[in-house]
């Protein structure tokens, strides 16, 4: 199965402030992957470092055989990657137009796509989120928090990507819609045929879609492999070990970007 990313021995941060320590993933053609770990264990970090938000002091990082470390978050867009960030973040970014309609939202993603190609395109991320259409008219800000969340990775779609990277995106849901969501997520990869990074804090729903995971704790990856055979006691292990023994990160008067 060929490789989609690859990420090899990746030292990154933001400034001096060192967050991951020779992290290695990958995400196969097709596959869910699925990262764990505990909060600021570098998982978003991890994210960005791959679209050039983030700096990557050492290592390498490859989309589909092409080397694309420190590239701006536009070239990696480009090339193939969808990045739905956590939600609020530390850029302050909003995922979403507030002013503009659901509708609108997506046809502003659609710039340079030919109309009938983005009308089809619209037409799959309504296949994926049925909620969406009913709601095509309602104005951006008007949207609950899962609604947003739907056309924020809805907006990712448009871009037909390779790789779609989603952080949290069932943080703050109701338990009905979390089951729902993780529903759209495997659809995504079975009728789009787009391979998934999946950062999650429901780690039992997401490895049950996942197809490999990873736990990464203080900046290293402390557990890879099959999802299915990550058990709830190995990943509290894990979860709890980052809480007693666990390195902190070292601190050098980063700059809060
Ligand atoms: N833009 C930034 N500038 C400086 N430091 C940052 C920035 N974003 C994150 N950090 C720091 O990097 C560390 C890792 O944060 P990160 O957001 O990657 O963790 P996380 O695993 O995604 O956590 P969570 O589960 O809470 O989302 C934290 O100590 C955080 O304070
Ligand atoms: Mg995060």
């Amino acid at each position: 199965m060929s490789e989609i990313l690859k990420i090899e021995g990746v030292e990154a941060g933001y400034g001096k402030f060192h967050v991951l320590f020779g992290v290695d993933l990958v995400v196969k053609a097709g596959e869910i992957v699925v990262l764990l770990g505990p909060n600021g264990a570098g998982k978003s970090t991890l994210l960005n470092s791959v679209v050039g938000m983030a700096d990557v002091y050492s290592g390498r990082i490859v989309l589909m055989g092409q080397e694309i470390t420190g590239r701006p978050p536009h070239e990696v867009t480009k090339m193939g990657v969808a990045y739905v960030m956590q939600s609020p973040n530390n850029f302050g970014t909003p995922n979403i137009f507030g002013e503009l309609t659901v509708y609108e939202n997506l046809v502003a993603a659609s710039a340079g796509i030919p109309r009938g190609e983005a009308q089809r395109r619209i037409e799959e991320v309504f296949e994926i989120f049925p909620k969406l259409r009913e709601l095509r008219e309602r104005k951006g800000k008007f949207l609950s928090g899962g609604e947003r969340q739907m056309l924020a990775i809805g907006l990712g779609l448009m871009k037909k990507p390779k790789l779609l990277m989603l952080d949290e995106p069932t943080a703050g849901l109701a338990p009905k819609l979390v089951s729902d969501f993780f529903l759209a997520i495997r659809d995504i990869r079975d009728k789009l045929g787009i391979s998934v990074l999946l950062v999650e804090q429901n780690a039992r729903k997401a490895l049950e879609i996942g197809d490999r995971a990873y736990v990464l704790v203080t900046g290293r990856i402390k557990y890879s492999g099959d999802a299915k055979s990550l058990s709830e006691d190995k990943l509290a292990e894990l979860f709890l070990g980052a809480e007693t023994g666990g390195e902190t990160p070292t601190y050098a008067d980063a700059p809060r970007r």
